[in-house]
């Protein structure tokens, strides 16, 4: 028997530490703020609130929105499916769900074959699909010309963590110091696949041999650093002495997609991977999370094996930051672009948008002449929603990189009555540098700024969010929804409008429209729970045709549906009333909400695209069987009489050949 002090077991589920510890704004701070404003509102008190949406949101209801339109082409009318703790994919009557790509296929040319007894080395999984699929794009082969192709494409995904019960051979605990040759393999399951696949005639679809396109983006992957933080002394490293380049991309949940056909992956609990022991750790590291005992992974104890992998060390062991890797978490918690049609590109992690556990990133339909607008949420307990404004104006002539690396970086508060105001993080604001002086807080340059996304956000005065996770843009009226998964410790002393539960177990969803200058108006669209949930702002309860909690994956259609996608926890979906994870489809005009799909055990369903058609549509399903510890599974989704559940995109089309979600 392995000794205790010797060996480790992973606790990869649930991941999400509460790193904020900062008193804005203090309940006091938001009655105070209400009642001004209610003082300064004073007659127009009544459309505050609960009633905003008749006022602010006219448009959601209106039958000339493109919802309304999909509606009368017969979307919705599927048979909603009835949660259930099957150990498959469920979907509607008269509809079909095949499994593509799981963990492990061979996917660059000349790679080796899945074995499923663990014992791919390391060099074949950078080979490989990587695990725990997440957020994904399709990209329709032709996009350079316009991109209508349903038939061919590149179909993009983050692997955001992997198990390394399941990864390797021997299954249970590991021995510390870990081996290098497991922590080799357990990088290169992380990052991101391109993968170029082909619709057949018979309906399936497969990789297309020997693609030059096909591209395993891993931990270990060059990466470029642009942006104000690029050549900082701060993230100054070893590998980097002029804070120009850093190594892969880790813990990639959600994804966004730029006007100019480029996928953006995005770093989220990157924090967990690194480990500084220095008695007084930097605020980088700190505000962060970064622990001073053990990192969930311990990669850094493979140093001695592996002089590589010193760099999930933080603590400063040389003479200066050139000469070690205290500042390599420091290149992590960016949003990195990566152009799936060239392969030989290199990732670029754009520092303009802020340092943080981003989800995922939604743009905001580009407009020509106009600056370029995107928001991304940071999910940890109490954190914060942000939006990024391009300095430059989007042209799409020559839109590009170019238009992410230099703008302003603003954080959202959510006003008691409706209201709400971006808040910028800008040096050169004179409103935040006053309020950054008064807090004591010195920031040497905006990179400093950037770098210290989160405390510029204390700072401002921004509004603590339940766990902010994906959002998505309405395309017809540019609302702009996020869920906010869940937060068990939001006390009752905490609550605001935009987060009105305590213990918030079940989590929420938020939308907003942009008003004048920084300004935007929201309600809440969803209160996620048991049936009879009540959202009294819609006057809507949910049924046992759409109960869920923790809501996560966020997406809409070109049709105007609103996907929904749940990531309830171990304990939630054990003991709760939920079932499997699943994904609803809502109409946001009619505030119909059915459920489209449950997934198979211990799974999180994750990530969801359409061919340009809409007749074809692809989900990932992450860590099937989690939970139920090694060589017990309590998943073999997808292989059937294997031991090891697989991590797996499901493909899932209408027997009729019709539109997905009719
Ligand atoms: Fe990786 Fe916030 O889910
Ligand atoms: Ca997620
Ligand atoms: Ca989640």
């Amino acid at each position: 028997m392995m000794k205790k002090h010797n060996s480790v077991s992973f606790d990869i589920s649930g991941t999400e530490p509460q790193a904020n510890f900062s008193d804005n704004p203090a309940f006091e701070q938001v009655v105070s703020r209400r009642l001004s404003r209610r003082h300064f509102l004073q007659g127009s008190l009544a459309l505050a609130a609960g009633s905003f949406i008749g006022a602010g949101l006219a448009g959601c209801d209106s039958g000339r929105s493109a919802v309304g339109a999909a509606v009368k082409k017969g979307l919705m009318g599927f048979s909603p499916v009835s949660i259930n703790r099957f150990d498959t994919v469920t979907v509607p009557s008269g509809y079909s769900a095949r499994v593509i790509l799981p963990w492990g296929t061979p996917l660059l040319p000349g790679a080796p074959a899945y074995k499923a007894d663990g014992t791919n080395s390391a060099a074949d999984q950078a080979m490989q699909i990587g695990s725990h699929h997440d957020g994904m794009h399709f990209f329709p082969i032709d996009v350079k010309n316009g991109g209508q192709s349903s038939t061919e494409g590149l179909l993009v995904m983050n692997h955001e963590y992997c198990d390394p019960t399941i990864l390797h051979a021997y299954g249970g605990e590991a021995q510390l110091p870990r081996k290098a040759a497991e922590v080799h393999k357990e990088i290169a399951a992380h990052g991101v696949s391109v993968a170029h696949i082909q619709r057949q005639p018979d309906g399936n679809w497969t990789l297309v041999e020997n693609s030059p396109y096909q591209r395993r983006i891993t931990g270990m992957t060059p990466m470029a650093l642009t942006g104000p933080v690029r050549g900082h002394d701060k993230v100054k490293t070893l590998y980097s002495p002029d804070g120009t380049a850093t190594r892969g991309t880790l813990n990639n949940c959600a994804h966004g997609v730029t006007p100019w056909g480029t996928y953006l992956t995005c770093e989220e609990n990157w924090a967990l991977l690194f480990v500084n022991r220095d008695t007084v750790q930097p605020r980088e590291h700190r505000r962060y999370s970064i622990s001073n005992e053990n990192s969930i992974m311990h990669w850094d104890t493979a140093a001695a094996e592996d002089s590589e992998l010193a760099r999930f060390n933080a603590s400063a062991r040389a003479e200066s930051a050139t000469a070690d890797f205290r500042n390599e978490p420091n290149t992590f918690g960016w949003i990195v672009e990566i152009d799936p049609f060239n392969p030989d590109s290199v990732p670029v992690k754009h520092t303009a948008m802020g340092r943080f556990a981003h989800e995922g990133v939604i743009f905001a339909k580009a407009e020509a002449g106009k600056p370029l607008v995107a928001y991304s949420g940071d999910d940890s307990r109490f954190e914060y929603i942000y939006k990024f404004v391009s300095a430059g104006l989007y042209d799409p002539a020559t839109a590009g990189p170019h238009l992410l690396d230099s703008g302003t970086l603003y954080v959202a508060r959510f006003n008691e009555d409706g209201s709400g105001d971006w808040l910028p993080l800008d040096i050169n604001d004179a409103s935040f540098a006053a309020k950054a002086q008064a807090a004591g807080a010195l920031f040497s340059d905006q990179a400093d700024v950037l770098l210290n996304t989160r405390l510029a956000a204390d700072i401002a005065g921004a509004t603590k969010m339940d766990r902010p996770e994906w959002g998505a843009v309405h395309p017809d009226s540019g609302e702009v929804y996020f869920t906010l998964t869940n937060n068990d410790r939001r006390h009752s002393s905490q609550l605001n409008s935009a987060n009105p539960r305590a213990s918030n177990s079940s989590g929420h969803i938020i939308r907003w429209r942009e008003a004048q200058g920084q300004r935007f108006n929201w309600d809440i669209f969803l209160l996620s729970g048991d049936v009879y949930t009540y959202t009294p702002q819609h006057q809507f309860m949910l049924t046992d045709d759409n109960h869920h909690a923790s809501p996560d994956g966020l997406w809409f259609d070109p049709n105007g549906l609103l996907w929904i996608q749940t990531d309830m926890s171990g304990s939630q979906l054990s003991s709760g009333p939920f079932g499997n994870n699943q994904m609803l489809v809502a109409d946001v005009s009619s505030h119909q909400i059915k459920r489209f799909m449950v997934g198979p055990v211990g799974c999180e369903v994750t990530g969801v695209v359409m061919t340009p058609d809409c007749r074809t549509m692809f989900v990932n399903i992450q860590h099937p069987g989690e939970g139920s510890g090694p060589y017990s599974f309590s998943s073999t989704w997808p292989d059937r009489g294997t031991r090891r559940p697989r991590s797996a995109t499901v493909v899932i089309s209408k027997d009729d050949g019709g539109i997905i979600g009719s």
